[in-house]
């Protein structure tokens, strides 16, 4: 777990970037911390790892005072991400990737089969990539290569910096799907920025949704930040799509289905029941009837319509969520 107690920081001539925060982030969860340009986000991070030392307050790592470790050291235990890759230009993607192997003193041939096997997981072919130089990569591929660099040597924390904040949407989704699968695999305690709420709610298990230094405007599950945003602050800051949004977080509820007497009808799509709404949803626009066959692994449990989007998102807002609900 890493733990801030009572942080603050403040920079020559400003205001405080960061003023009396305290914060817990669980191990092997995503915390994404999101909130407005300038909030104090990045210092935060920076904080974290001791590239930058608070003015007051502690920051424990598994209960271990921060400031009482070697920043260097304490470092090497937690990969970062940079805002803008931050490859070195001058070495290969091969010398990128093993800078922390390298700084552990690994032997050769470990640091290689390291370096090929990060390449594979953040699906660039060692082959064709290892000695190629930062320049001669899209910009998606240099992103993925700053995500293997922070993976180096299997640090417990991953610090990651709005990592894909510098390419299109499509490539940024497939980012963002291929970190939640290495992720589920991997456990790490990953402290995500971003300033896009969409991504926060997809990669994140808890998000923190920040104001200006860095004061918590809200912290918890991405299901709860859009359900029962906790202030005007926090329901503004989600907009108006919010209720779109919450079809991402808000699995289908069994008791909105139909039960047609003949079961499920040929050519339906199907999805099973742990899916998300969006997905629900987006496979009834394919069908030909406009509806879902509704599966928990193989057996059928209802269908899904239109009817039962509205009916599953208002169940979903009842318990303490009514404005939600209304609002449908
Ligand atoms: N080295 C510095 N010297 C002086 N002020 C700084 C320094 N670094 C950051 N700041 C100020 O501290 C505040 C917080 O900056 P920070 O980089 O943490 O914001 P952020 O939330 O990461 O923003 P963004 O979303 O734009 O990256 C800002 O007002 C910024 O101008
Ligand atoms: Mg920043």
């Amino acid at each position: 777990m890493i733990r801030l107690e009572n942080v603050s920081k403040e920079f020559p001539g400003g205001s405080n970037a960061v003023l009396d925060l305290s914060l817990d982030i669980p191990t092997g969860q995503t915390c994404v911390l999101i909130g407005p340009s300038g909030c104090g986000k990045t210092t935060t991070l920076r904080m974290i790892n001791r590239l930058i030392d608070p003015d007051r307050g502690q920051i424990l790592v598994d209960g271990e005072d921060t400031s009482k470790v070697d920043p260097a050291h304490l470092r090497l235990r937690m990969g970062y991400v940079i805002q803008q890759t931050g490859l070195f230009p001058h070495m290969t993607i091969g010398e990128n990737v093993a800078t922390v192997p390298r700084l552990w003193q690994w032997d050769k041939p470990r640091i290689k089969a390291r370096v090929e096997e990060l390449l594979l997981l953040v699906g660039l072919d060692p082959a064709v990539y290892r000695d190629r130089y930062p320049h001669q990569l899209s910009g998606g591929q240099r992103q993925r290569v700053g995500f293997a660099r922070a993976l180096g040597a299997d640090p417990p924390i991953l610090l990651m910096d709005e990592p894909f904040g510098a390419v299109d949407r499509i490539t940024r989704e497939r980012l963002q799907h291929e970190f939640i699968n290495i992720q589920r695999s991997m456990r790490k305690t990953v402290v995500f920025v971003t300033h896009d709420i969409d991504e926060a709610v997809m990669v994140g298990d808890r998000i923190c949704l920040m104001q200006m230094q860095a004061k918590v405007a809200q912290y918890d599950t991405p299901e709860k930040i859009l359900t029962r945003p906790a202030s005007d602050y926090v329901a503004e800051f989600l907009g108006r799509e919010r209720l779109v949004r919450r079809m991402s977080v808000v699995t289908i509820d069994p008791a909105a289905l139909e039960h047609p007497a003949a079961g499920a009808a040929r050519g339906e799509p199907r999805v099973q029941l742990t899916s998300s709404l969006t997905e629900a949803f987006a496979a009834a626009l394919t069908s030909p009837t406009e509806r879902v066959a509704v599966f928990d692994g193989e057996n059928y449990v209802g269908t899904f319509t239109a009817t039962s989007l509205l009916e599953s998102l208002r169940r979903a807002g009842t318990d303490g969520g009514e404005q939600v609900a209304t609002g449908i």
